[in-house]
């Protein structure tokens, strides 16, 4: 007999009929109820077992059962399977099993990553994770993007942060020297030095200037020591670039972007929405009454949906944070010192979600604190960058409009000391036909914890890496 899927038969798929299901026990109650689930659904399909099967079954245990699907006597589900066999497929010892079926920490959880995807939460966050990704190009076909696949190891630092983890095949104790003391990458794989990628941005800027609209989603890597929970080491972005596009078309997409992904996974997830919308609502209720959100999960994910972001330039934010009350009575844990600060995630924040009340872009910052390859305004400060915040996130999105003139550009680099050489390629697409053209990148994960409600980015990527933490 070939399988149905638990999804399936919990609509009522081949009702009446010999079927038969694969999955792993959640519970056995009273010796007779199984509550199965194979990943195809939140919903568990409860079978039905008779005295004289003997059963010795415990959560984790692998299991197929055939027998009548039937609709149910009891509460809690339409149908449910009447067993005439139980085939023990892998057996999970209780004594050892680390999966009980009672609530675990989420910190417990991290530790066996590779169990915790058996819980009803981290189904329902991974499936809602695949359904983003895969809104996410559905979306950019719809717009006719061509999907492009950066490289993961490359000799450029993209954001000039140094924040790179070096590839290398040297060995670690007596790296060949140059005459100066240094590690003779010549002697390395690649005959050069090279890393992780931070960003595919400048590789997909190259593409942009002949197929006119890219996208990439892809790893990359931040060797920042960032221990906080909106910050991986290794995380998921979408990187779309689009000639003859502006700051304004460059907002217009990030904006309609997210408001496609969230409805897409609304409209696909919703048993895993739901289940995620109550676990919020429990988990709030747990916080101190100023600190809890005033919106339940779905609440807000409609909310993004059918409100305009608000456009904000950096210039009016500082004077917002300047005069705003948290300001004035100390409340800012770094005290907003004016124009051409590095925003904090708490002044993020408190735009967001004391100020505004809703998601803002903002734009227009001092070209200091941004990337090489943003376009520089008239004023000669500012740049022409965005960046998108979220409530309870802070930036989602980074991007800007580029910097396409060739002399403006060449001047930047040299200011910041760049190596014009390893840069060669990138400067091409200016000397080349160069194109006013505008992109950003949106941390995957950062949506995934909005769309779930998950308060810390380590439990919505799958193994999370992290200072001190590569198990897995
Ligand atoms: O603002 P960022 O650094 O921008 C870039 O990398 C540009 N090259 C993007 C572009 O214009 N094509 O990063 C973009 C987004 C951030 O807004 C944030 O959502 C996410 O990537 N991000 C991280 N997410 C998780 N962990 C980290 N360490 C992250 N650093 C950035
Ligand atoms: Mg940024």
């Amino acid at each position: 007999m070939k399988r149905t899927k638990i999804s399936d038969l919990l609509k009522g798929k081949g009702l009446g009929e010999k079927v038969m299901a694969n999955g792993w026990v959640r519970t056995f109650r009273n010796d007779m109820f199984i509550a199965l689930n194979d990943g195809s659904s939140i919903k568990n399909l409860q079978c039905v077992t008779h005295e004289g099967q003997n059963l010795k079954l415990y959560a984790g245990t692998c299991i197929c059962v055939e027998g009548t699907l039937k609709e149910s006597q009891g509460k809690g589900q339409d149908y449910e399977l009447v067993t005439d066999s139980v085939t023990i497929l892998g057996e999970a010892d209780p004594a050892q099993y680390p999966l009980q079926p009672k609530e675990h920490s989420l910190e417990f959880l991290r530790e066996i990553a590779h169990l915790r995807i058996r819980t009803n939460l981290f189904g329902a966050v991974m499936r809602v994770r695949s359904t983003l990704a895969q809104g996410v190009h559905k979306f950019f076909a719809e717009r006719g993007f061509y999907y492009f696949n950066a490289p993961i190891i490359t000799g450029s630092d993209c954001e000039g942060a140094g924040e790179m983890f070096g590839v290398s095949v040297l060995p670690h104790a007596d790296a060949p020297k140059d005459e100066n003391g240094a590690v003779d990458f010549s002697k390395d794989f690649f005959a050069r030095q090279t890393n992780l990628t931070v960003s595919g941005q400048l590789e997909a800027e190259t593409y942009a200037m002949a197929l006119g609209q890219v996208y990439t989603f892809g790893p990359t890597f931040r060797a920042e020591n960032s221990n906080t929970s909106r910050h991986l080491a290794e995380f998921w972005m979408i990187e779309p670039e689009v000639a003859f596009a502006d700051l304004e078309d460059n907002m217009e997409l990030g904006e309609s972007f997210i408001k496609y992904v969230i409805g897409y996974a609304m409209e696909h997830c919703a048993d895993d929405i739901a289940f995620l919308d109550a676990r919020f609502a429990k988990e709030e209720s747990k916080k101190p009454t100023a600190e809890r959100s005033d919106m339940g999960l779905t609440e807000k994910l409609n909310f993004i949906l059918h409100n305009d972001f608000k456009r904000v330039s950096y210039t009016e934010a500082i004077d917002i944070l300047l005069n705003s009350k948290a300001q004035k009575k100390g409340k800012f844990k770094y005290p907003v010192e004016g124009w051409g600060m590095d925003l904090q995630s708490e002044h993020e924040r408190y735009l967001v979600e004391k100020h505004f009340g809703c998601p803002v872009i903002l734009y227009d910052y001092p070209s200091e604190i941004k990337a090489f390859y943003m376009r520089q305004n008239e004023d000669g400060k500012t740049v022409r960058a965005m960046d998108i915040l979220f409530p309870g996130i802070g930036e989602i999105i980074g991007g800007s409009q580029r910097e396409e003139r060739m002399d403006v550009l060449m001047k930047k680099v040299n200011d910041l000391g760049m190596d014009e050489k390893t840069l060669w390629w990138y400067l091409d697409t200016r000397r080349f036909g160069s194109a006013p053209h505008s992109g950003f990148g949106l941390g995957f994960e950062r949506l995934v914890m909005f769309v779930t409600g998950m308060g810390n980015i380590r439990d919505v990527i799958p193994f999370p890496r992290y200072p001190q933490n590569a198990e897995f």
